[in-house]
């Protein structure tokens, strides 16, 4: 059952998720604010005595920080009273006084009426075959079996055969008794504007039924057999049962060839498909007549996290690949990808096979190229790179092709392959892409007094530091500790940082398995024993023992939750922003020993300034304490953390 557009989100807004879950519950009053919306219980979902189920009425959402159990009203009912989503709308529904809707009997109609189309359209589908195999047809088999055709592939792919009659398979039809309108609303024949008679679609042409991916009979593709023919391939139109944008020939055997291990292949058109499957390629799709259209992709995706995207060898099938690398960039993540095999010139992939066999096509489909590195041949191919101007017109144009990618990890994988290929192309003598060194890099290594030499500086200096885990500096392993050390003694936090928790970069091995463990055992009870069974007591004792550490705010103050989570928040967000400015400044030394383009160089003071800015902290002349090596004295108790760890930090440095 459907409900009508805007029914939830109505029922949704006169609900209170405070009284839904306030039946099942009993609030602690001491931790809850209902004047704000703001309610905890012991957990209805798990066994305890504290308060870790946290309602938001405002926003409408439940979240259990023992269980991590969370949703929103209809969650809850649906899980307390086990009950489907339906049901549990349907009791929300008589709770708010707002009627459910009868079945909606609209969307009923119309699903019967495309059951209806569609077995118009299966018997269509048959009555072609069958002309096939009449007299008539003889030109037609002569032209299939040179194209390559045995009658089990005629059978296997159901190919038919539309005669060159205006009345064809509109007389079959409503001759068995189906509706002259219902023949016209599936495409198979149209009726003139000026009220004649109505006439055949296909006529003169071979047909190929196109099914959906559950296998039920939605269209056709005709191929003329007159080479003079004003279109080679005619499809049926637009109808109720035919989405051609969101439809994909030959979905179903793909879908379950894909599932036994084969590749998905994306071919241009018909033949091509079946050239490919019946050379064993049998996971094959191909768009109908249109270009490969965005929810063509999500369909392909579904069935494959790469499909192999095998178009034409001629401009054509290029141009289609190019626009694709278009459509395809702001939809790629981690797991949708798609790669490129380039066909031989003016060969599609049946002509490979029928002229050089399998083998062939499949050292094709091994070679297919990455999407990154068609992109960077449509940039670059054809073109001379011989002025500071080409290239800063090169980076800008790759750049602005990669920033739609939206998951950043992906993102900069991009970057940086394109940096690589950069690397080859400006330095063909080099020994090619990645291969580091240099001409440029050697030189500034040397430490002139160059602009990008004192900022190496700034990134490498901090090594020294003995508090450096060979990684980015000492600050932000000091940050780190503190961190990490926080959320061991304040294990309730750990649920509300998780994503950024996740996603620290922790170069110290003992500090990522820390990291690693509070994610394991965060937010349960006894955080600090798992973890002290997972790495040794001596692990935390060490963390937990560092001076900087004890004289933390956060950690002098556990258990002032709402301070801790302040001060959690500053630090994460301060550690993940330098290490943000510290890869700016990596790569903007980079790109200067790639490309010896001097505007680089504002980039990279931009991000030297960044970091001292962050270095100096907000408000410093505020803060004064000193660090000495046996302890530390903070002679400002209530000193905004950060500023205080700024401080300490820039103290330690000192040499
Ligand atoms: P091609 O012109 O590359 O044809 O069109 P093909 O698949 O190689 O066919 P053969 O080998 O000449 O028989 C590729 C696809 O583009 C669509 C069809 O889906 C076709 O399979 N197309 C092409 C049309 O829809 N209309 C046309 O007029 C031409
Ligand atoms: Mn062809």
């Amino acid at each position: 059952m459907s409900l009508p557009p805007g029914f939830i989100d109505e029922l949704r807004s006169r609900l209170s998720i405070g009284q839904v879950v306030g039946r099942k519950v009993m609030w602690d009053n001491r931790k809850s604010n209902p004047g704000k919306g703001d309610l905890w219980s012991p957990c209805p979902f798990h066994q305890e005595k504290t308060a870790s189920f946290h309602v938001d009425d405002q926003k409408g959402f439940y979240y259990c920080f023992g269980c991590h159990a969370k949703g929103d009203a209809f969650r809850f009912v649906q899980e307390t009273e086990n009950v489907g989503f339906m049901e549990a709308v349907q009791i929300l529904a008589g709770e708010a006084g707002m009627p459910m809707p009868e079945r909606d009997p609209r969307a009923q109609e119309k699903a019967d009426h495309r059951t209806v189309l569609s077995d118009v359209m299966e018997q269509a589908v048959q009555w072609y075959r069958m002309q096939l195999r009449s007299a008539g047809a003889a030109q037609a088999r002569a032209y299939l079996e040179g194209r390559g055709f045995d009658q089990a592939a005629l059978d296997r792919w159901e190919i038919g055969f539309a005669p060159d009659m205006r009345q064809g398979v509109f007389a079959a039809l409503t001759g068995k008794g189906v509706e002259a309108a219902q023949v016209i609303e599936a495409g198979l024949a149209a009726k003139p504007d000026d009220g004649g008679a109505p006439y055949d679609r296909f006529r003169g042409r071979i047909i190929f039924p196109i099914r959906n991916h559950r296998g039920r009979a939605i269209a056709l593709g005709g191929r003329a057999m007159d080479p003079n023919a004003r279109a080679k391939y005619l499809n049926s139109p637009e109808t109720p049962l035919f989405d051609k944008g969101r439809s994909l020939y030959n979905h179903k055997p793909a879908r379950e060839a894909a599932g036994k291990g084969s590749q998905l292949i994306v071919a241009e058109g018909y033949m091509d498909t079946i050239a490919l499957s019946e050379a064993g390629f049998a996971s094959t799709v191909a768009p109908l007549g249109t270009a490969i259209t965005e929810d063509q992709l999500a369909l392909m995706w579904r069935i494959s996290s790469e499909p192999v995207i095998a178009l034409d060898g001629d401009k054509a099938g290029l141009r289609a690949a190019m626009r694709l690398i278009d459509l395809a960039l702001p939809l790629l993540e981690a797991g949708k990808s798609l790669r490129f095999a380039l066909m031989p010139q003016g060969m599609d992939p049946d002509d490979l096979i029928r002229a050089q066999g399998r083998d062939a096509m499949q050292a094709v489909i091994d070679g297919a190229l990455p999407l990154v590195q068609l992109l960077w041949r449509r940039e670059t191919e054809g073109k001379v790179f011989d002025s500071p101007e080409r290239k800063a017109a090169l980076d800008k144009v790759l750049r602005d092709a990669i920033k739609v990618i939206p998951d950043p990890s992906l993102r900069g994988h991009y970057g940086q392959e394109i940096k690589d290929l950069r690397w080859a192309l400006f330095n063909p003598r080099k020994g090619g892409a990645g291969a580091g060194g240099g001409k440029f890099k050697r030189d500034w290594r040397k430490g002139g007094p160059t602009p990008y030499a004192q900022a190496t500086t700034v990134t490498t200096g901090a090594k020294s530091s003995v508090f450096a885990a060979g990684g980015e500096g000492a600050e932000d392993h000091l940050r780190e500790a503190v961190i990490l050390a926080t959320l061991v003694v304040n294990p309730d936090q750990v649920t509300a940082f998780e994503r950024e928790i996740e996603t620290m970069d922790c170069r110290d091995p003992d500090h990522a398995a820390l990291r690693d463990a509070l994610l394991r055992h965060g937010a349960g009870e006894d955080v600090r024993a798992l973890i002290e069974a997972d790495l040794g007591a001596v692990a935390v004792a060490d963390l937990l023992g560092q001076s900087h550490v004890q004289i933390a705010p956060p950690i002098r103050r556990a258990g002032n939750a709402e301070f801790v989570g302040k001060c959690l928040e500053q630090e994460l967000a301060k550690l993940s922003a330098r290490r943000g400015q510290a890869r700016e400044i990596r790569e903007a030394v980079e790109d200067i020993a790639y490309a010896e383009d001097e505007r680089l160089t504002h980039r990279l003071s931009d991000g030297r300034e960044a970091i001292n800015r962050i270095e100096r902290g907000g408000n410093d002349a505020s803060v004064e304490f000193k660090v000495a090596p046996n302890g530390n004295k903070l002679s400002q108790a209530d000193v905004d953390y950060s500023t205080a760890l700024d401080r300490i930090v820039v103290e330690k440095n000192k040499p």
